[in-house]
């Protein structure tokens, strides 16, 4: 994967997609093979999101995610996209408290290597507060999953007209505060068609149509690494779970049949060191023919006994 030579991707690109009609691409990613897999696939954006709370830490929600565990996935991420615009998901009770605990928490993120933080439903005075301190904010508005039991549960929302407006006037509000951007989580498409249509900053769209600005998708619904439940929005692209329980069950059977591992897999001892070893003659060896010094033998059969590995594994190496 070249990512080293890409561009990184900035809020500048992201405005000219949206001038441009060109549709952004978001995903999320909670670690550095993700990051790597994502950048090196060409998106633009990538989210660590706090649903690393469910995909990764095994929760049933968001909400016991933390401040450290968010940014310890941060620095994985930026360590793994060299590209990708970086946007880290501020956690439940990390941005509601004050304006001064906001602004503190949302400097972490930037200084774990984000471009731009999250911040969850219509908190004007606390957005414009990070804002103001001159770091980027995308908004989120519609099913906000930190206020999911005021919303009576994971609902879709914007449904009727009145909700549609009412989602419209938070997002022109939270557009004059400063936010940089607007993600609407779901909702019907005409809904968000006509948010995305009276904003200037760019809009996506997550369950929430193909008339906003780009798409974010969750990276383990994409690849199929996500089994609790399967929302309408998703579209699974691969069942990389289902190639790893597969790939699995063969390593077990090849360690099990004493299959792996093979020659390709040894490290080379030199000869004179091997006559040290076998001195004692108290070892069953069937002599490999090395190739080189560097490790690599060209044919094998090295098995020791059971009870002389034992022994020597007391010794230590
Ligand atoms: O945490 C996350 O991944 C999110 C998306 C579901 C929007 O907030």
């Amino acid at each position: 994967m070249a990512a080293d030579d890409k561009r990184k991707v900035t809020v500048l690109k992201l405005r000219r997609q949206k001038r441009q009609g060109k549709k952004t691409v978001l995903v999320t990613a909670y670690d550095y093979p993700q990051a790597r897999i994502s950048d090196g696939a060409g998106v633009d954006a990538i989210l660590v999101g706090d649903s690393l709370g469910m995909t990764t830490l095994g929760h049933k929600t968001t909400i016991p995610v933390t401040m450290d565990q968010m940014i310890s996935a941060c620095e994985a991420v930026s360590r793994g996209a060299k590209s990708a615009f970086l946007i880290g998901d501020m956690p439940y009770m990390s941005y509601q408290i004050s304006n001064e605990e906001a602004v503190i928490n949302a400097g972490r993120f930037v200084r774990a290597g984000m471009d731009c933080v999250k911040v969850e439903g219509a908190m004007t005075e606390r957005i414009k507060a990070i804002c103001d301190s001159g770091i980027m904010v995308m908004s989120h508005l519609g099913l906000t999953p930190h206020t999911r039991a005021k919303l009576g549960g994971y609902r879709v929302q914007g449904k009727t007209a009145k909700q549609a407006e009412i989602i419209l006037k938070q997002a022109l509000d939270l557009q004059e505060a400063g936010c940089s951007f607007l993600l609407l989580e779901g909702m019907p498409r005409e809904s968000a068609e006509m948010i995305s249509s009276k904003l200037r900053i760019p809009v996506y769209g997550i369950g929430a149509g193909d008339l906003v600005d780009g798409q974010l998708v969750i990276f383990h619904d994409l690849m199929g690494l996500f089994w609790e439940f399967k929302s309408k929005f998703v579209k699974r692209y691969c069942e990389a779970g289902q190639i790893m329980l597969e790939s699995l069950k063969q390593y077990v059977s090849e360690v099990r049949q004493g299959e792996f591992p093979a020659e390709e897999n040894f490290y080379a001892i030199k000869e004179e060191e091997l006559e040290k070893l076998l001195g004692g003659g108290n070892w069953k060896h069937d002599k490999i023919v090395y190739e080189t010094d560097q490790g690599f033998p060209t044919n094998h059969s090295a098995t020791p006994n059971t009870t002389q590995v034992g022994e020597l594994a007391g010794v230590g190496h």
